[in-house]
């Protein structure tokens, strides 16, 4: 790993947090094993990751089958984070897995279409905006002086996972060799049941129209504020002084952003993904 700053480092072109993983880990994704009934989720950071699996464990936990853990971290924990990495290969199916990283860092087996992946995307100014409180809250990452200087970071790639424009187009355009769900965070905020039947039916489960019901409802702000196994508030004091659930909003941005700023990622979106042709939700 390149340490590029006291908070950052690089491998293979991807920016990770400092001793969070190690090259010699990342090396050895490259031989682990996918099964069929594996689940991957994967997102850029800030995009909706925590909400995606408490929708994706309510789901598989309703249609039976799932092992219990003390919450939805060990649950469903970071494909490159995790520190007893070897349990991995032990972990009874099906497997659950969130992980921001790129395509060409993911385990290969998975482009056989073994496993399934579901990718969430939210649109940037929001992202941009949630992104900027969390480097607030969680220790590890530099604190911004301001929302002008984490955008430069946020708009060169320089944070953890990365560069969003990258981010987004290296999914898209590999999207064949995967079996992948793409969601965006602000359908799920708009048509939350719909966001989990279609979840359910990617995954093959066959829920209840009640079950349904419940996964929706364990899966709003509200409720997952207060579920202890969800909120993330299980995370030692020294980890994270903030919230995970702050506001849980389509457009914060507008309080936040200035035109100036607001005009200049558009300009980005349409140099660098215009092509894409996204389907980005701003309110
Ligand atoms: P905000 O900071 O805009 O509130 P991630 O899990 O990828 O780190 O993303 C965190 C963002 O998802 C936060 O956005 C958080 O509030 C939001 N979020 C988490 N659970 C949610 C839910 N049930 N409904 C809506 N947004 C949710």
């Amino acid at each position: 790993m390149e340490k590029i700053s006291d908070y950052l480092c690089r491998y293979k072109n991807y920016i990770f947090a400092v001793d969070l993983t190690t090259a010699e880990y990342m090396d050895s994704l490259q031989s682990f094993e996918i099964r069929d009934s594996d689940v991957f989720l994967v997102t850029y950071p800030k995009s909706g990751t925590i909400w995606t699996q408490q929708i994706i464990i309510s789901i598989c936990e309703l249609a039976g089958g799932l092992n219990e853990y003390p919450n939805n971290l060990e649950q469903m924990p970071w494909l490159e984070y995790r520190e007893d990495r070897a349990n991995y290969a032990l972990r009874p199916s099906p497997r659950l897995f969130a992980s921001h990283l790129t395509p060409m860092l993911m385990p290969p087996g998975l482009k056989e279409k073994k496993g399934k992946i579901i990718y969430v995307m939210r649109n940037p100014k929001d992202n941009i905006v949630s992104y900027y409180h969390f480097s607030k809250a969680f220790k590890g990452l530099q604190i911004p002086k301001n929302l002008d200087e984490f955008l430069e970071q946020y708009l060169t790639g320089n944070v953890v996972g990365s560069s969003w424009f990258d981010h987004i187009r290296v999914w898209h355009s590999n999207k064949d060799q995967y079996n992948i769900l793409f969601l965006t965070y602000e359908d799920m905020i708009l048509d939350l049941k719909g966001a989990v039947q279609k979840i359910c039916s990617f995954l093959g489960k066959n829920l209840s129209e009640a079950a349904i019901e419940q996964v929706v409802e364990k899966s709003t702000f509200k409720t997952m504020k207060k579920d202890l196994k969800a909120n993330y508030e299980f995370l030692p004091e020294e980890r994270m002084s903030g919230k995970f659930m702050r506001k849980g909003q389509i457009g914060d941005w507008k309080n936040t952003f200035t035109v100036e700023q607001s005009e200049r990622v558009d300009r980005l979106i349409q140099e660098r993904l215009g092509d894409l042709n996204l389907k980005l939700i701003w309110e």
